[in-house]
């Protein structure tokens, strides 16, 4: 069972995270911006069918200061399991799907992955995964590509498993 890209065969309006804002994303926002090519959803699907939607997860390039500096990163900006099948490892194989294609990506020289926590159960998810939070800059976490690689090794398995 691994993310495949949205498509027009996947049916979102049946998805409910429990988060208005997580729900009208994939709903009606993600196809659109896949094909403007601004933001890559992948969406998980059980093994025997394909349309139904049990969690998604959008990355994109990000550009964002620490400190004084610029950097270029990915950003997850959003991540959500259908809330009728949690706690069945999905939120776990969506960010490894997630920061396996981040830090996959065409930057070499990728400083860091954000991701966007806005909902509480997120913030504390992405915690659990050596997220740390990013000084003023409300709802977003920060981790190092490095460390990211390490601890999705450590978490998830060998890197070269794939995405
Ligand atoms: C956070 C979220 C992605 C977790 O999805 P999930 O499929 O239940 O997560 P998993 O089953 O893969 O859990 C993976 C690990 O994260 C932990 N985890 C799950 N939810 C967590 C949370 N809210 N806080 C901290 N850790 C959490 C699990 O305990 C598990 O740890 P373990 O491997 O040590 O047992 C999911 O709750 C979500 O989509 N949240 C956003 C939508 C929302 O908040 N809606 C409003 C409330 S209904």
């Amino acid at each position: 069972m691994r993310p495949s890209p949205i498509g027009p065969e996947h049916r979102v309006k049946e998805f409910r995270s429990g988060s208005p804002r997580l729900d009208h994303y994939v709903r009606h926002v993600a196809l659109r911006e896949a094909a403007r090519r601004h933001a890559a959803t992948f969406v998980l699907s059980p093994a025997d069918d394909a349309g139904k939607v049990l969690g998604y997860y959008t990355v994109m390039p990000l550009t964002f200061r620490l400190t004084s500096v610029e950097m270029s990163g990915a950003l997850i900006s959003h991540l959500a399991v259908d809330r009728r099948v949690r706690h069945r490892g999905h939120g776990r194989r969506l960010l490894r799907s997630a920061l396996l294609r981040s830090v996959r990506g065409p930057s070499l020289s990728l400083s860091g992955v954000v991701v966007e926590a806005p909902e509480p159960a997120l913030f504390a998810f992405y915690r659990k995964y050596g997220f740390r939070e990013l000084v003023d800059h409300g709802g977003r976490l920060f981790h190092f590509p490095s460390a990211v690689r390490a601890s999705a090794e450590r978490v998830f398995g060998p890197y070269a498993e794939g995405g």
